[in-house]
């Protein structure tokens, strides 16, 4: 699992156009070999925050899609909403499963989808993260029996948000999935946290 981990960072880090700083931009591949791997990694991910505004990523496979998601995870805090949306099927599960691994530092955990119970909530080094899986909600009004309102002071991850209606903060980072040109293929667009310091 560590090892898939790795393999997809790397793929992930062959696309200059999303990694301002990273390969193709001139920085010194020596200096980059001798700094940690680890403070490496999240700074790339830190600099791309300022990205995330009206962005359309191709994701060639499902370990592309986990490695968007723990970009996205690096950048997130306390007080942040995601809204997954996308069609039955097409990978806000994947990527609500690595997200909450990264920020788990568990690439095991075990993150079932929350389809009966909507709601599933993990504790993280970061804080209270609340996976919501709205596909079964009756409406908007009974978000409030599942904690919507409490749990919006940590992160929230929100497949299915329109079921959410109004309720759904204005200011979430908006993604949404759909299928790409091979099976595996996906294509992401990402809306929100344009102006994030
Ligand atoms: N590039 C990809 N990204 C994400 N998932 C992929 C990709 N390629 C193939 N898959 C597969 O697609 C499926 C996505 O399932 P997942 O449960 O994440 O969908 P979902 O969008 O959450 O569906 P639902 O609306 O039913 O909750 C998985 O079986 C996964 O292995
Ligand atoms: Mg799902």
């Amino acid at each position: 699992m560590a090892g898939l981990a790795k393999r997809a960072d790397l793929a992930w880090r062959k696309i200059p156009a999303i990694m301002p700083g990273g390969a193709g931009s001139g920085q010194s591949l020596i200096t980059a070999a001798y700094r940690p791997v680890a403070s490496l990694r999240r700074a790339a991910l830190r600099r791309t925050l300022g990205d995330m505004s009206d962005m359309t990523i191709d994701l060639a496979d499902q370990a592309a899609t986990e490695a968007l998601a723990r970009r996205v995870a690096a950048c997130a805090r306390m007080g942040d909403t995601i809204a997954l949306s996308g069609e039955m099927g097409v990978g806000k599960s994947v990527f609500a499963r690595a997200f909450l691994r990264y920020l788990s530092d568990d690439p095991m955990l075990e993150v079932p989808s929350p389809t009966f119970s909507l709601v599933q909530i993990y504790d993280t080094p970061k804080g209270a993260v609340a996976h919501f899986d709205l596909w079964r909600l009756g409406g908007p009004d009974d978000l409030h029996e599942l904690g919507w309102d409490e749990l919006q002071g940590g992160i929230m991850l929100v497949e299915w948000p329109d079921r959410a209606g109004d309720e759904l903060p204005a200011d979430s980072l908006r993604i949404t999935l759909r299928h790409g040109v091979s099976d595996a293929a996906r294509v992401a667009h990402i809306e929100g946290w344009g102006g994030r310091p």
